[in-house]
């Protein structure tokens, strides 16, 4: 057997020997809730097969190696593996940046008064649309690599700051053609994200995004999106652009009690959405009705700190059975980080959640979220090899070290970044 290094970036089929540990969210099934969120997979020390970009075996490094001595193997010089974490909800197709809002923010400017005010979001909009397709092109995949080098090997893109036709679906095609180079992407429309100047009234807007925007929108993207607040959009409005969304075969997702409860979570529900995505300002009656539906909460630790506002009730939500899942909600607003591991350092620190449950909110749930759990999540034979390294004596590290640079490999479908 030839033991090469990483530095070789070997094909994509190989042996991954000298592994501390490959530790994963157990059993085959997703979505995850309550107690199985905790359920843990540990190989220590461990080897990996990697055939043809998938994961052939994953175990104790004898019985691997037995049963794949034709593969070369790789030294991981006694990393962790973890399956590739999955972000599923970003916001990378952006212009610009919010640096002196962040400042004035800081000052103690209020988040939504600089909405209301043209500020914020419509800042952002004005600045994305100056791009153009390569402009935008660039963006994004400028995002998506450090996004890649925190360990995400796939990752939900929304539109939603360019608001007309031309900006929204150049965004669109800037995360659909960015995927696979480096990480997967998933695009996301989310046309009602906020009223853009042009438009006096919201329904007038709604009106434009259905009919001129969302057929072609459908072909790029597997989701729509829309943000249901004070300031944006209503419940009602919601659900007209969700149920046309959703008669074009996307699923519906939706930016929800971030401030305000205004019957986003009875919508997600009542339409059979995929998730509903923020969560700061959801009371028990809420736990109560997301646990009993089919809908993911995703929780957003990043724009609760940066906006400093209460935690989503995490550990509410999973003691209740809920489907939980974490993203970064990575924007140039209320949220300007990409790290997954600086997400579930929040969790466990900020939201109770233990470092299992915000590994698998970060992996397996995500995944499921994006509608790819049978083949992403997890460090598991037939899944594909999407795997992140972490230096470090314990996997652990990813959430306990607070924007450690712990991930020094990351894999996708068996591919070295
Ligand atoms: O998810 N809440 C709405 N949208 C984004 C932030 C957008 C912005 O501030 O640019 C979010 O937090
Ligand atoms: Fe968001």
């Amino acid at each position: 057997m030839h033991v090469g290094t990483t530095a070789e970036r070997p094909g994509s089929s190989y042996l991954l020997v000298n592994l501390t540990a490959a530790v994963s969210p157990a059993g085959r099934g997703a979505p995850l809730r309550g107690g199985d969120l905790s359920r843990l997979e540990v190989h220590e020390p461990a080897a990996i097969a990697v055939v043809e970009g998938r994961i052939a075996a994953v175990g104790a490094p004898d019985d691997v190696k037995q049963g794949h001595a034709d593969l070369a193997a790789v030294d991981c010089r006694r990393r962790v593996a973890v399956p590739g974490l999955i972000d599923c909800h970003t916001h990378p197709a952006f212009g610009g940046d919010r640096a002196a809002e962040f400042d004035l923010r800081a000052q103690g400017a209020d988040y939504e008064q600089i909405h209301a005010s043209g500020g914020g979001i419509l800042s952002t909009v004005e600045a994305t649309r100056g791009l153009g397709q390569s402009g935008l092109e660039r963006a994004v995949r400028r995002h998506l690599g450090w996004m890649a080098a925190c360990g995400t090997t796939t990752a939900e893109c929304k539109s939603g700051y360019g608001l007309n036709h031309e900006a929204e679906l150049a965004s669109l095609r800037a995360a659909a053609g960015a995927s696979g180079d480096p990480i997967e992407t998933s695009p996301t429309f989310l046309g009602a994200h906020a009223v853009p100047p042009e438009f006096a009234d919201a329904d007038a807007y709604l009106d434009m995004l259905i009919a001129d925007v969302l057929p072609e929108a459908a072909g790029l993207a597997e989701a729509a999106d829309v943000f249901v607040e004070r300031g944006a959009f209503t419940a009602d409005q919601a659900g007209r652009y969700l149920r046309a969304a959703m008669q074009h075969g996307l699923a519906a997702r939706m930016h929800g009690d971030q401030f305000s409860e205004m019957g986003a979570m009875e919508l997600a529900i009542e339409l059979g959405a995929r998730s509903v995505d923020h969560l700061e300002a959801t009371g028990t009656e809420g736990v109560r009705r997301l646990a009993g539906s089919e809908v993911a909460g995703v929780l957003l630790p990043v724009a609760a700190l940066q906006l400093r506002r209460p935690m989503p009730p995490a550990r509410a939500l999973i003691d209740a059975g809920a489907i939980v899942a974490l993203a970064t909600d990575f924007n140039p607003g209320s949220a300007f980080c990409h790290s997954l591991p600086v997400v579930m350092s929040l969790a466990c620190t900020q939201m109770g959640m233990s470092a299992v449950e915000a590994l698998a909110a970060c992996t397996v749930n995500a995944a499921w979220v994006l509608g790819r759990s049978d083949r992403l999540g997890r460090l598991a034979p037939g899944y594909d090899a999407d795997i992140a390294l972490v230096d470090a004596p314990d996997w652990r590290f990813l959430a306990y070290h607070l924007a450690g640079a712990d991930v020094t490999g990351v894999i996708k479908r068996g591919r070295w970044l």
